[in-house]
């Protein structure tokens, strides 16, 4: 990676706000963006698709090195076909903590994650960003909010979709596919041991992006 590249990473469990706050943050910074849970989604529905047993750790390798998931103003393209939405049902998201889990499956995803580096800089979210893939980063923040608070924000966004959605069942979800994350042996979810941490439990994205920038400007 170039010295030049600035990088933010945002990491936390599930529904945590992660990927909004992000996004907004390189928008404000003019920086790009890297959602590293839809890379493990896509190797995740692509799987599904094909009919990989999720226990087959090899098949899963491959079906993640050989993906070449096309990103185009907001939308992902996947062997010609238009994921955007089909990679966030509740399905993919409780078959992606399984396959997150296997290493050769995080192998692979590696050095796509690496070459999302680019100038003038990156805010990368996922669950390893600070910890594994980009070490070196200039600011790393770890965000936290409760299982409910989290199934709530979930809700939201299922039902803006026009989905229903049963709170009770996306925080039992939540609270399994957290539990995965954390005790998995390859790159846990945790907290770099200098990352920034916020519980956005009562906060606003306004006030989350706030901060986050306050610490930008102190790290810079
Ligand atoms: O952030 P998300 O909900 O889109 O992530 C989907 C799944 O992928 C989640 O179970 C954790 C996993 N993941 C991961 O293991 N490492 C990352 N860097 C990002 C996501």
């Amino acid at each position: 990676m170039e010295q030049s590249v600035r990088v933010i990473t945002i990491d936390g469990p599930a529904a945590s706000g992660k990927g909004t706050v992000a996004e907004r943050i390189a928008h404000e910074l003019g920086f790009h963006y890297l959602d590293s849970g839809a890379l493990y989604r896509l190797a995740t529905y692509r799987a599904l698709k094909l009919g990989t047993p999720l226990d087959d750790a090899e098949a899963l390798e491959r079906v993640a090195s050989s993906m070449a998931p096309v990103f185009e103003q907001g939308r992902i393209l996947l062997d010609g076909e238009d994921v955007t939405l089909r990679i966030r049902t509740e399905e993919v998201s409780r078959a992606t903590s399984r396959v997150a889990a296997v290493p050769g499956v995080r192998k692979a995803l590696f050095d796509l994650q690496r070459r999302a580096a680019k100038a003038p800089g990156l805010v990368a979210d996922g669950r390893d960003m600070g910890t594994v893939v980009f070490p070196e980063a200039d600011l790393k923040i770890f965000l936290t909010a409760s299982a409910r608070v989290r199934a709530e924000r979930r809700a939201l966004q299922l039902e803006a979709r026009g989905e229903t959605a049963d709170r009770e069942a996306l925080t039992r979800d939540l609270e399994e596919r957290d539990r995965r994350d954390r005790e998995r042996a390859e790159a846990p979810l945790k907290p770099a041991p200098d990352a920034k941490l916020l519980d956005t439990s009562s906060l606003g994205i306004e006030e989350v992006v706030k901060k986050l920038l306050d610490w930008w400007d102190e790290a810079r």
